[in-house]
């Protein structure tokens, strides 16, 4: 069986991690600090706040910014759930715009449409690893006043006209999820150069208070703390981080590897009724997290469902991203929404298929994958 998603971890990693837990010091501490400066420095912002997940950051970005109770937040219905949740939690209302078909990314002309007088954010997700235009989505958040939380799960590596994505807009937030490009099994990582967001998150990541574990109990004389904010509990742990400081080690030559299983697919499945992704735009580096095909459905007997069924029967494991979420009954409950509101987003939600595109794919591996997928849809055309 390929599984999808299947991290690579190899035994730097494992020692790393043994390490920290013989070091005396598992929770938030030196481990933590030393991924933060390493990863800031990665994307070239001047602050990070590492967090124990992407979904913890995205909330964290959201309080900081003020966002509440009658405000709206404009994203896209093509993400995780995560990315709308957090605006649900600080009681702010997830206002989705719809997605250019060609990119899958939000389209600036839908987000200027959302407009109104209580929009106070936009959250860009970068789907797939391909980033978001995000001069017009700037250019947009500067004339409304608009916070710009930039949703980089997907695309640690990725630039936009040479600049990375994690120091683009007010904050940008990552996930090291276990499948994702870096991963600590669960964990994120928060991106600013705005230095009061950045105190108030890290704060918040800690239940708010003056100072982290580590500077407590570390010194030689006892330190007092203050709580100076409602915070949460939302820190990395120094195991995690000792993963993710080797991981962070490896990411260009991951990228590579995923760079050239991507060719690999683009050539094997052009004759076939698929779309494949479409190339990078222009002054822009995709991170290659997500081989997503999209189906040529009206030339096949079967759908996106039952051919990732057939997939399954050959050991391949795909993936779906995302069923679009103002379909989850969540969204449509609360907020009304329905079929046929966002009709790029649908039409992807309906055909998309994600391959395994992992670092941990051997040759022969990759060769199953397009055998299988060549098997499975020449056998299901019409
Ligand atoms: C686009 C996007 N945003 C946010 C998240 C949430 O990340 P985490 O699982 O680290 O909370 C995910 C997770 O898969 C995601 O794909």
């Amino acid at each position: 069986m390929i599984t999808f998603g299947a991290p690579r971890i190899e035994e730097d990693e494992i020692r790393a991690v043994v390490r920290t837990l013989r070091s005396g010091w598992i929770s938030k501490g030196p481990r933590a600090t030393d991924f933060e400066t390493a990863f800031r420095r990665y994307e070239r912002a001047k602050f990070a706040v590492s967090v124990n997940s992407c979904t913890a950051a995205l909330h964290l970005a959201l309080v900081a910014a003020g966002i509440g109770e009658g405000d709206e937040v404009i994203t896209t219905p093509l993400t995780f759930c995560a990315t709308a949740n957090v605006v649900m939690h600080v009681g702010a209302k997830p206002v989705f715009a719809d997605v250019k078909r060609s990119s899958m990314n939000i389209d600036p002309e839908a987000i200027r449409k959302s407009i109104t007088r209580r929009t106070r954010a936009v959250i860009p997700v970068h789907l797939a690893g391909r980033p978001c235009e995000m001069q017009a989505i700037l250019s947009i958040a500067r004339k409304h006043k608009l916070t710009v939380i930039s949703d980089c799960a997907h695309a640690i590596e990725a630039t936009y006209h040479g600049t990375k994505v994690g120091s683009i807009g007010d904050v940008a937030v990552f996930s090291f999820y276990a499948t994702k490009n870096l991963t600590t099994g669960e964990g994120g990582m928060i991106t600013t150069n705005h230095s009061r967001l950045a105190r108030v998150m890290a704060l918040d990541s800690l239940h708010g208070l003056s100072r982290h574990a580590w500077q407590r109990y570390s010194n030689k004389r006892p330190i007092h703390y203050s709580v100076v904010r409602p915070g949460f509990k939302y820190n990395m742990t120094d195991i995690q981080a000792a993963m993710g400081l080797k991981q962070l080690e490896k990411i260009e030559r991951y990228l590579k590897i995923r760079e050239r299983i991507w060719t690999q697919y683009d050539e094997a499945f052009a004759s076939l009724p698929v779309v494949v992704p479409a190339p990078a735009e222009r002054g822009t580096r995709h991170a290659r997290h997500l081989y997503t095909l999209l189906l040529n459905l009206e030339h096949l007997r079967k759908s996106r469902d039952e051919i990732r069924v057939l997939l399954l029967k050959e050991g391949i494991g795909t993936g779906v991203h995302f069923v679009t979420l103002h379909r989850e009954p969540l969204f449509k409950r609360v907020f009304g929404y329905r079929r046929g509101d966002f009709p790029n987003a649908e039409w992807i939600s309906e055909r998309t298929l994600s391959l395994p595109l992992s670092a941990k794919l051997t040759p022969s591996e990759v060769r199953r994958v397009i055998a299988a997928v060549t098997r499975v849809i020449r056998k299901v055309e019409r």
